[in-house]
């Protein structure tokens, strides 16, 4: 019951009150989002948080002059990777079996079954399997900032290769994906924030076969 209470208490927030989100509460929803399910484990993806205003006030106008950019103490870009190399592959199953003590050998049929598959495929093609990863995450993060009362605003209203030019994430291999301003509801300033929450009926949305 606790998690439906969460999710209609968030709404995508339009306006924040700038008022700092405790780090506390930011490390819990980066937790969160490290413990969400990827295919295969490989979490392909990284969280850059932003929090220097200079470099928000960078964002804003490539990100629709949303305002969220600029008023959220933490932004949160979630970057996928830009492709499945063997080095990134083999580097998750290498550290995943360090954890767990297990030699190699025990993953091996399964981690060339991935070589093989991704490394047929194009960069475009593996970094659009890697970017789905990365909004499972999102997912995540949305109800853990909610169970947090803390505000948010799922974004792609952003130019993935201008944000991707001011954090340089193409040197480290990474394309931007959604962002995740973090903050706290303007109650008097933000026209959705009394609004009904609009859902298709389960009627029309679940079908029982
Ligand atoms: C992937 C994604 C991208 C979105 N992009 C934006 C955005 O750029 N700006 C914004 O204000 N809301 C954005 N939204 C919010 C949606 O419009 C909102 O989640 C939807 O209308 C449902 O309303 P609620 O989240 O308030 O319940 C986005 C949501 C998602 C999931």
């Amino acid at each position: 019951m606790q998690v439906l209470e969460n999710l209609n208490w968030r709404y995508a927030t339009k306006s924040m009150n700038g008022t700092p989100v405790p780090q506390e509460k930011v490390d819990y929803i980066l937790d969160a989002i490290r413990l969400s399910a990827s295919s295969s484990g490989l979490q392909p993806y990284e969280i850059l948080v932003i929090t220097d205003q200079e470099v928000k006030e960078k964002i804003k106008p490539i990100a629709w002059n949303q305002s969220q950019i600029t008023d959220a103490s933490h932004v949160l870009v979630f970057a996928a990777w830009d492709n499945y190399t063997p080095e990134r592959i083999n580097g998750v199953f290498k550290y995943n079996n360090e954890q767990r003590n297990l030699p190699d050998s025990v993953t091996d049929d399964y981690r060339n079954m991935l070589l093989t598959s991704y490394t047929a495929k194009t960069a475009e093609e593996n970094f659009t399997h890697a970017a789905k990863q990365a909004y499972i995450a999102l997912g995540t993060a949305l109800i853990a900032a909610a169970e947090q009362e803390v505000d948010s605003t799922p974004m792609e209203g952003f130019d993935p290769a201008a944000l991707d030019e001011i954090l340089d994430l193409k040197s480290k291999g990474l394309r931007s994906v959604v962002v995740l301003p973090l903050g706290y509801r303007n109650e008097e300033g933000d026209w959705l924030v009394n609004m009904k929450k609009v859902r298709t009926p389960k009627e029309k949305f679940v079908t029982v076969v």
